[in-house]
């Protein structure tokens, strides 16, 4: 019903956002937005369209269930302003903005529409009701868009963009207006439209790079042009919303900031319709890291931005680059051996903001061959080894050769290098002699000689054939109850005379290993793989028993 006022919402009086004082910041010369001039940092506005201009990329649709969730989130992350939707648009926007404005406490909810009654209509018929809510309706400035898309002359759309404010601010306090493709705008004309609309009360005006085209310094003086040349520019908040088709959205919107603007519009992943919108957690943390610059600030709990991140990641299916700046999986890892020295001597020589500030536990060191001794002992004691100078030498060796064979050395990789060193350094059973009888008509049978703990021990045992012989007979000696998982030998070179290589793979309590011998005797090479494996194990069984006992398991 027009003529009925929702509550006063979070229009405010704020020109181009407020210093943390509350002073109006167009008071506050722009030297001062340049230089700091001593005054605190202005806040400016986080309008975030995630759910609006974010759900246009192509693919990016959500329903009405993850777009509260989300705008829950943004709520969490205290974004001043959630664009929920184009209520006219569908009836599922429509629901989206309704329930938003109802049920997500704290931002202020906006709706879009188009400068048409009826879109303006349906927007207020979904926010109405709500504690803090927004009318954003916008009409093109361009040439290009009146002439061939709107088919409008200038006067024409000046007239319209005013009647459309006026009929917004019958329903809410707080409309916003944005002149479409601005920054493709005779400015002359721009300056006159932004002149009316906000006589006619529309408290935000946002200036759109709707086809990401401008650059930072065009972009920049766009904007101090407009608050230069429109006499009223003070009363209202000059957003900006910027495209990312030249990969410079975050960059313009920056410049913005530092020519005045007090408001962003910005989504969670930069997503958006093309290339996409500015990177709502580059913005913030821009502001936030380079506070000395851009002397402004948001409100935005930063802490909540990797979560933010992974929500809207998971809900519109659209993976994050992993060089993506902030939220990207590689963002806070450390490769170069070099760079890891210096991080783990002081965190600050490689990182310009603390992995934590975004709500990470840590930075990330990538094991792997550019990775150096530091990194890699501290990684294992972080693992809980201790080695030995000589032990340490020996690993260390193995890990810089297969960093050389593999991307990324896990975690698993390192246990095994680091067993597989010591144990070898500490085999407890060693193969001492081996004779074995086989043959046609007669039960193969192997005699196998062993040092266990220093102990020798012999004993005679059967089998099916020649190895299973000796496996059953180092079975019985040394008493243990692994699974044989596979066993495959292979001939290292050609010719008779090759040496066999066997490898095996053993289980035992859900612990796994390998094991390799080789010998120009086949019998003789399996029996070194069966007990390096047997090594292996009882190097990872007993580091499993003392880590049990050490948690109190046993
Ligand atoms: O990019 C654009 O111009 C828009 C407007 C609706 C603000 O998304
Ligand atoms: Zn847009």
């Amino acid at each position: 019903m027009k003529g009925v006022r929702a509550s006063k919402g979070s229009r405010s009086l704020n020109q181009g956002g407020t210093t943390e004082c509350g002073e109006p910041s167009s008071l506050v010369g722009r030297k001062a937005f340049l230089f700091g001039g001593g005054t605190m940092a202005r806040m400016i506005k986080i309008f975030d369209t995630t759910l609006r201009d974010g759900e246009q990329s192509p693919g990016a649709s959500m329903n009405i269930e993850e777009k509260v969730m989300i705008a829950k989130q943004l709520a969490r992350l205290e974004v001043d302003i959630i664009e929920a939707g184009f209520a006219y648009s569908s009836p599922g926007d429509f629901e989206a903005v309704r329930r938003i404005a109802h049920e997500v406490e704290g931002p202020t909810i906006c709706s879009l529409a188009r400068a048409k009654p009826e879109d303006i209509d349906r927007a207020w018929e979904a926010l109405k009701g709500g504690p803090r809510i927004r009318i954003h309706t916008f009409l093109s400035t361009s040439d290009i868009h009146l002439k061939y898309q709107f088919r409008l002359s200038r006067e024409e759309a000046l007239k319209r963009a005013v009647e459309m404010v006026q009929h917004a601010r019958g329903f809410v306090e707080d409309v916003e207006f944005s002149p479409m493709d601005a920054s493709r705008s005779e400015p002359s004309y721009l300056y006159e439209v932004l002149e009316a609309v906000i006589d006619a009360g529309a408290g935000t005006v946002n200036i759109p790079d709707t086809v990401g085209y401008a650059t930072a310094g065009e972009f920049g003086r766009l904007i101090r042009g407009i608050r230069e040349h429109v006499p009223n520019s003070s009363k209202a908040v000059i957003s900006v919303h910027c495209h990312n088709d030249l990969g410079l959205a975050v960059a313009n919107s920056l410049a913005a900031v530092l020519e005045g603007a007090g408001q962003v519009e910005c989504t969670i992943n930069g997503i958006g319709e093309r290339a996409g919108n500015a990177s709502l957690e580059e913005i913030v943390m821009g502001l936030r890291v380079r506070k000395d610059v851009y002397d402004a600030d948001t409100r935005i709990r930063t802490e909540e931005l990797s979560k933010a991140s992974r929500l809207v990641s998971k809900i519109t299916g659209m993976t994050v680059q992993p060089n993506k700046a902030i939220v990207g999986a590689n963002a806070f890892a450390h490769t170069s051996g070099i760079h890891q020295d210096g991080l783990l001597k002081e965190k600050s020589t490689y990182e310009i903001m603390r992995p934590e500030a975004i709500g990470l536990a840590q930075s990330k060191m990538v094991m792997g061959k550019l990775s150096g001794r530091h990194a890699f002992r501290q990684r294992l004691e972080e693992l809980g080894y201790k080695l030995s100078d000589q032990e340490f030498d020996h690993a260390f060796e193995r890990f810089k050769r297969l960093g050389d064979q593999k991307k990324e050395v896990f975690e698993e990789d390192l246990e095994v290098i680091v067993s597989e060193e010591i144990a070898k350094i500490q085999e407890r059973i060693v193969l001492k002699s081996l004779y074995v009888e086989s043959g046609t008509g007669t039960t193969p049978t192997a005699t196998v000689e062993v040092e266990i703990d220093g102990r020798l021990v012999k004993q005679t045992g059967t089998g099916d054939g020649p190895v299973d012989a000796a496996y059953r007979t180092i079975t019985a000696i040394t008493q243990t109850k692994s699974r044989l998982l596979s066993y495959a030998v292979k001939a290292l070179t050609g010719g008779t005379d090759a040496q066999g290589e066997v490898s095996v793979r053993l289980e035992e309590d859900g612990i796994a290993v390998s094991g390799h011998g080789a010998d120009t005797d086949i019998i003789i090479a399996s029996a070194r793989a069966y007990l390096n494996a047997l090594n292996k194990l009882a190097f990872r069984t007993s580091k499993l028993a003392e880590s049990r006992q050490k948690v109190g398991l046993i």
